[in-house]
């Protein structure tokens, strides 16, 4: 048998559409750039990934959760140093008028416009990446509010209210998934990188100190984060950023890369961020936000690691991971199928439903299958096309187990259950059914 992985993003563009896991936003009306929503099966799939880092964050007796809003005071975004310095350089070209990001565009040490191939461009303007917008009746200077352009910032400007509520002694972490919005000027890539997106973050706070040891404690459990969830380890790797690439508030910063069909990108950053926001929130606020620690009498800003990962970008490395096109041939025939491989934690759909007919003596245990099965897990029944469409279907949406209703299960009150990957079938007593879905899907 032959594997082929997936080889560009267009494939899986158009799978997403065709089978409802992400489709262009607005599309009717011809699409906004470089945003998408995700169907019925694509935000089964991205509440999956969010659960999946939810529960191995929040399960930890060290880590609590947080749900702060979108838009908040501006001068937050002053003190994180948003305001002054989240901007691309941006240049025009004369000839043709196309603007774009100066760092893109070197070559040999010259600005060459894209579009034109001219270095007749003017000279780079900073240009802010946070979306604007007004708050209450009157539009001026003093209503602007910006769109978050990370989530780190509500966790940072709450850190007194949820240690002092929770009553957390240092270490400890704060989890936070939401809506982040950043004005790239080149986004694309389907959902990699998008203007309005999802993070999940999580800030560490911790003693000055033991900062660098909980650095790499950190960069280790998301190692394994990723294996859990089942990405495959030799398209993982740790890039480390040089002194020049580290953002203004990191004292040290790896990514976690993955190698998508666009080649190895940043899926994750785990930074030191020492105690850059905590202080600078100290200064713009005139809050007081040490710590004081009981045991050694000692009061300090603590420091802080930071894990931080695109929810959206991590489903397209999951959706990217899970896709292979299986390819037979038998008596000089080929056949092939498409199999999204998802680990079943993160599968949309857990297990199919499929009659072997639609005679009302099968639909009615097959209900009765589907309404018990729905207590535990997300169910699809399907009772259309040939059993062999059906199957080819699930496979394609990464359906781990089929569950196939027969003229003989009316006799045998038993039912064939059909494995995604293997394509092996077990005959199961459908008293059993349930115990034997817990324990497959657990094997995994
Ligand atoms: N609080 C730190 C922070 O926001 P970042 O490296 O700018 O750090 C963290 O962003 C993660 O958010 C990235 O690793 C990426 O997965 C995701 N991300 C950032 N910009 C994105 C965009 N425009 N579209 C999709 N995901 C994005």
């Amino acid at each position: 048998m032959e594997i082929k992985k997936l080889e560009d993003l267009q494939t899986l563009v158009s799978l997403s559409k065709r089978r409802g896991f992400v489709f262009q936003s607005s599309e009717i009306y011809g699409g906004l750039n470089s945003c998408w929503d995700y169907g019925p099966l694509g935000s089964q799939l991205k509440l999956n990934v969010k659960l999946a880092w939810w529960k191995a964050m929040t399960r930890r007796s060290d880590i609590v959760g947080l749900d702060a809003a979108i838009l908040m005071h501006p001068t937050v975004w002053k003190a994180s140093g948003h305001v002054e310095g989240f901007s691309d350089p941006l240049v025009d070209c004369k000839e043709c008028k196309n603007r774009f990001r100066q760092d893109t565009a070197m070559v040999d040490g010259k600005v060459i416009c894209p579009s034109c191939g001219s270095d007749n461009v003017t000279e780079p303007r900073d240009f802010n990446l946070m979306f604007e917008t007004h708050m209450g009746a009157i539009k001026d200077e003093n209503s602007v509010v910006y769109m978050r352009p990370e989530t780190a910032q509500g966790i940072f400007v709450n850190f007194e209210n949820v240690q002092t509520s929770m009553r957390k002694k240092l270490p400890f972490g704060i989890a936070q998934i939401g809506k982040s919005f950043r004005n790239e000027i080149t986004p694309g890539n389907f959902i990699f990188r998008t203007r309005e997106f999802e993070q999940m973050e999580m800030q560490f706070f911790v003693k000055p100190g033991t900062d660098e040891k909980w650095f790499d404690e950190w960069k280790q459990i998301r190692w394994d984060f990723y294996k859990t969830i089942g990405l495959t380890e030799s398209k993982l790797r740790y890039e480390e950023h040089g002194p020049d690439e580290l953002a203004h508030y990191a004292k040290a910063a790896f990514d976690v890369q993955y190698e998508f069909p666009i080649g190895w990108q940043e899926l994750e950053g785990v930074h030191n961020r020492s105690d850059f926001d905590l202080s600078q929130h100290q200064k713009f606020s005139g809050k007081k936000l040490e710590y004081f620690d009981e045991a050694n009498k000692e009061k300090y800003l603590p420091y802080v690691i930071e894990t931080a990962v695109g929810c959206d970008r991590l489903c397209l490395a999951v959706l990217c991971d899970a896709y292979r096109e299986e390819i037979t041939e038998k008596d000089g025939k080929k056949d092939s199928r498409i199999v999204m491989g998802f680990h079943p934690s993160l599968a949309p759909v857990k297990v199919a439903i499929l009659p072997l007919s639609k005679k009302p003596e099968l639909q009615e245990i097959s209900h009765k299958i589907r309404d018990d099965l729905s207590l535990e897990w997300n169910v699809e029944y399907d009772e259309t096309a040939s059993i062999g469409k059906r199957y080819r279907r699930q496979d394609e949406i990464g359906t781990p187990l089929c569950v196939t209703v027969d003229f003989d299960s009316l006799e045998d009150k038993a039912v064939t259950v059909r494995h995604r990957d293997s394509m092996n079938q077990d005959r199961i007593p459908m008293e059993q059914l349930k115990t034997y879905i817990f324990d497959k899907l657990q094997q995994f």
